[in-house]
């Protein structure tokens, strides 16, 4: 099987192919994921959420998002696995998110990293590109700076705030990024940015006109429960299914079914 690579998103915007991409964070979900077909998998921030059951992205270390990408890594064959950069790795100057950028390279076999923001981070997109590190963008709902924004809602409806996030875009293709996350702003900006940028757009909760889409796993599989923004499509109820087969365990370990004859030495 051959790897997607940075180029081969790139190549898909050209043809018109859409991009698949979901989050993972650990070696059996990946696994699944890339024998699904995936094209690329993000190793997002949204795992201080998911998997570590903190209310913002703020506490995940670099070191757990190691862990996490080493997981995936080792789960993908095809899949181009993107890292996120976490809160407190790349803010501080552009060394500091060049190092940051590098230990994910060298210490869990990712493909590339993402980082948020435009404009304060141009030096830094252009230090870790500079050292062979792709970078992919992510612009609009940016949940480091939720305590900047204090809410998760829509952005960029105003126009200032559009024309903003216009500007970041470029400023974002010009430095180099392969591809830009657009995340919770208006059908018709994101339409406007795929239209304009060379570089592929990933929407989630942008709309049908982004290049490629994402989502976080465990909403679209109904893993989290009571998570149902109007932006998320729930493929499975897992957290009912799971429900179900742990108190079927339950009710088999109580009544002593479980194990019976044929599951015992
Ligand atoms: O961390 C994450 O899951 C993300 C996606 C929502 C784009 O950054
Ligand atoms: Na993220």
């Amino acid at each position: 099987i051959r790897r997607i690579t940075t180029n081969t998103v790139q190549e898909m915007k050209v043809r018109g192919e859409k991009i698949s991409m979901l989050t993972a964070y650990d070696y059996s979900t990946a696994v699944i994921l890339d024998g699904a077909g995936i094209d690329v998998l993000l190793v997002g921030d949204s795992a201080s959420n998911v998997m570590a059951g903190f209310e913002t992205t703020l506490p995940i270390t670099l070191d757990n998002m190691i862990y996490h990408a080493g997981s995936v890594v080792r789960g993908t064959k095809r899949a181009l696995v993107v890292v996120d950069l976490p809160f407190g790795s790349y803010q501080g100057n552009s060394i500091e998110a060049l190092a940051s950028a590098i230990r994910i390279m060298k210490e869990s076999g990712g493909h590339a990293v993402k980082l948020e923001g435009g404009a304060e981070v141009r030096e830094s997109v252009e230090r870790i590109i500079s050292a062979g590190i792709p970078v992919m963008g992510h612009l609009g709902l940016t949940p480091q700076s939720i305590y900047k924004f204090g809410t998760y809602t829509v952005r960029a409806k105003e126009e200032a705030e559009a024309k903003k996030l216009i500007e970041d875009a470029h400023i974002l293709q010009e430095a180099g990024c392969f591809a830009i996350v657009l995340e919770k702003i208006p059908a018709k900006l994101a339409q406007r940015l795929s239209k304009e940028l060379k570089i592929p757009t990933i929407g989630i909760g942008a709309g049908q006109h982004c290049d490629g889409q994402v989502l976080v796993v465990n909403d679209m599989l109904g893993i989290t429960k009571g998570f149902r923004p109007r932006f998320l499509r729930q493929y499975l109820n897992m957290y009912e299914q799971i429900t179900g087969a742990v108190q079927n365990y339950i009710a088999d370990v109580k009544s002593g079914d479980f194990p019976n004859e044929k599951e015992q030495y």
